[in-house]
């Protein structure tokens, strides 16, 4: 493959200048898969109509094919070919988006998308991005644009390219490099309903954002169903035995500190929640590349985006 040569970076990865816009935009137009950045984490992503392509996702991540994929889309406009909107939806697409807001509706009965991107579900989860980037490709090749984390299935989601390439190099023709991911957390999943709206995977558009724009609070959870498929409880999982809640350092542990508590590395020395969920996984990529046999983390407040942390890291515990 033309970028597996060296010919436009280093590697895979392709600095985001001009030429490697164009070049993505046929990779993407091709069915082939391009490893984006996007305000949350990278996405691996490829055209969403193309069934050929959407596979290589799920190849190229290991991921089991029952768990559906997001479809990124440039505006409401576009989003409103897939999925029903309703007036709760149409409120959240106005308020957050482009944002880190994914929305979960009705799917449309003649959505232009493959089956599989779905999983056979009679729902959709689409996002409209904010990044540059992702907008530039999205506005360039047309699509609609199937994007996971670009890592592998279970492991730390990257936030810059190099995580991309440790963990699916080989996998991907090319891994555009727009630097470090601003939000640092995959997007805020909400599913809209009839009677009311439920968050499915916490992130950085917090419960108190969305009840402010919507005017009530959200619909207890239901029956125990797991209604994201990816929110599986070992998830976000470094190689390493990770502990939580930690306040003091340990010979051999590397220890993920917070505000005062300083460790090996620190989230935010400030106590900045949104400082920290910017670094939570490049700290967690250095901490399992590190000598330590395991890795602690010091405790984070459980308020705003500390939710969608505190729900990562207790992920990241998990074996
Ligand atoms: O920030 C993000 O959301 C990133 C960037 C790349 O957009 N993407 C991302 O995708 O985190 P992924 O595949 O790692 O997580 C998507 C989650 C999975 O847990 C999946 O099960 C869930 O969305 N999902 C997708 N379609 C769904 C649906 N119809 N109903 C419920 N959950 C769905
Ligand atoms: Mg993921």
């Amino acid at each position: 493959m033309m970028f597996g040569s060296n010919t436009l970076g280093n590697g895979w990865v392709v600095p985001a200048d001009d030429a490697a816009i164009t070049a993505a935009t046929q990779l993407l137009m091709a069915g082939q898969l391009v490893a984006i950045p996007t305000e949350t984490v990278y996405g691996l992503a490829a055209d969403a109509q193309n069934a050929e392509a959407v596979a290589r996702i799920y190849a190229a991540k290991g991921r089991p094919d029952f768990n559906p994929l997001i479809v990124h889309v440039r505006d409401q406009k576009a989003a409103e070919k897939l999925g029903v909107f309703n007036a709760t939806a149409q409120a959240l697409a106005e308020a957050f988006w482009p944002g880190p807001l994914t929305l979960v509706l009705p799917l449309q009965p003649d959505a232009p998308i493959a089956r599989s991107v779905t999983a056979g579900l009679p729902t959709i989860a689409i996002r409209c991005p904010a990044h540059p980037l992702m907008q530039a490709l999205l506005l360039k090749s047309g699509l609609s644009l199937a994007a996971p984390s670009a890592n592998p299935s279970g492991s730390i989601s990257p936030t810059r390219a190099d995580h991309v390439l440790k963990g699916l190099g080989g996998a991907v023709p090319m891994i555009l490099d727009g630097g470090s991911c601003s939000a640092g957390l995959e997007s805020t999943i909400v599913a809209v309903r009839d009677d009311g709206w439920q968050i499915l995977r916490p992130g950085p558009v917090t419960s108190e954002d969305i009840e402010n724009v919507i005017g009530y609070a959200p619909l207890a959870a239901t029956n125990g169903l797991i209604e994201a498929p990816g929110q599986m409880a070992s998830h976000y999982a470094p190689s390493k035995p990770v502990r939580l809640n930690v306040i003091a350092s340990e010979p051999d542990v590397y220890l993920i500190g917070f505000g005062a508590i300083a460790g090996d590395d620190n989230l935010s020395a400030t106590g900045d929640l949104a400082q920290a969920a910017a670094h939570l996984f490049e700290a967690l990529h250095t901490a399992d590349a590190s000598a330590a046999v395991a890795i602690a983390v010091a405790p984070i407040p459980h308020e705003g985006i500390g939710i969608a942390i505190n729900d990562r890291l207790a992920r990241a515990a998990v074996r």
